[in-house]
């Protein structure tokens, strides 16, 4: 063999060692993206059973025992989320489920599903009917901040105008719930059985707030037209 004949042999290796290498990194490439496409993917759709049965599977549920929770705020939901798990707040169902979820993940990837879903409001002049307390003019005066002498500020200050929350979560977004939801979490909130809602903001509004006052502000949001989303 002579020694050109050597070297083009060691090209050739050396090239077939090059492609080798070339392969295995597409390969890896590969695979990376097929990683990345897989979480990109992940719309918590796999475990949508976990919450369907109460919220409903867009996030609508059935019943008025528990909240709709269609198109709130992701960072909202999230925040609640962990609150649940963290035991900031208080409830049974919720905390047993979000302690036993598989991962944060696919808890995350949820909010975000059930963010992008449409609310419908639930109520209607029968289930509105249902509280004895109700005046819907207090219940616009207090939404609207003219209670303020009674140490009660207007609704609309922090959950806008028409209640439908800010961008970034912070304040919810309060119409198209069930008015049995918003009723029971103002008297929570009075009770301090839910007190995560730092620094006290609620808390201490709800605190000036007797049951009428409370069932007709929920009256009023529960008429407020979630059609101007
Ligand atoms: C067995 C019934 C049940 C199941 C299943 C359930 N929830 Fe809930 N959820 C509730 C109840 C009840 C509340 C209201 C708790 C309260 O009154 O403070 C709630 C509240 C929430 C809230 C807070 C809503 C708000 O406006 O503050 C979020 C977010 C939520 N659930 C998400 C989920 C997700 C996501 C799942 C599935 C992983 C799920 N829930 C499964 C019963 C359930
Ligand atoms: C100073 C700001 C502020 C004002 C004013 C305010 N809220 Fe809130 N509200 C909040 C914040 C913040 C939260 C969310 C607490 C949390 O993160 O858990 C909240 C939460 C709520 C919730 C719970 C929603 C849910 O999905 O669980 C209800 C109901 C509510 N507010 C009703 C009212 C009503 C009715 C008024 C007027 C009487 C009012 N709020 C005035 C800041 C405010």
């Amino acid at each position: 063999m002579g020694i050109q004949l050597i070297k083009k042999h060691l090209y050739s290796l050396g090239l077939f060692f090059f492609s080798l290498l070339l392969i295995a990194t597409e390969l890896s490439a590969a695979t990376g993206s097929k990683d990345k496409k897989a979480e990109e993917s992940s719309d918590g759709s796999r475990y949508i059973l976990n919450c369907s049965e109460c919220h409903g599977f867009d996030g609508n549920s059935i019943s008025s025992e528990w909240p709709n929770i269609a198109g709130l705020n992701k960072n909202y939901m999230i925040r609640q989320l962990e609150d649940f798990k963290e035991g900031k707040r208080a409830n049974k169902e919720m905390t047993q489920i979000v302690k036993e979820f598989p991962s944060d993940k696919e808890l995350t990837s949820l909010a975000k599903y059930f963010s992008k879903q449409k609310v419908i409001n639930p109520n209607t002049p029968e289930t509105i009917k249902q509280y004895s307390l109700v005046d819907l003019t207090l219940g616009e005066e207090i939404f609207t901040g003219k209670r303020i002498e009674y140490g009660i500020p207007a609704c609309s200050a922090c959950h806008g105008k028409e209640g439908l929350g800010d961008k970034e979560g912070k304040f919810p977004r309060l119409v198209g719930q069930h008015i049995a939801y918003t009723i029971k979490q103002m008297k929570l909130f009075r009770s301090k059985e839910r007190s995560n809602d730092t620094p006290a903001q609620m808390r201490n509004i709800a605190l000036k707030m007797d049951d009428e006052d409370i069932e007709s502000v929920a009256a009023y949001i529960a008429y407020m037209n979630i059609e101007k989303d």
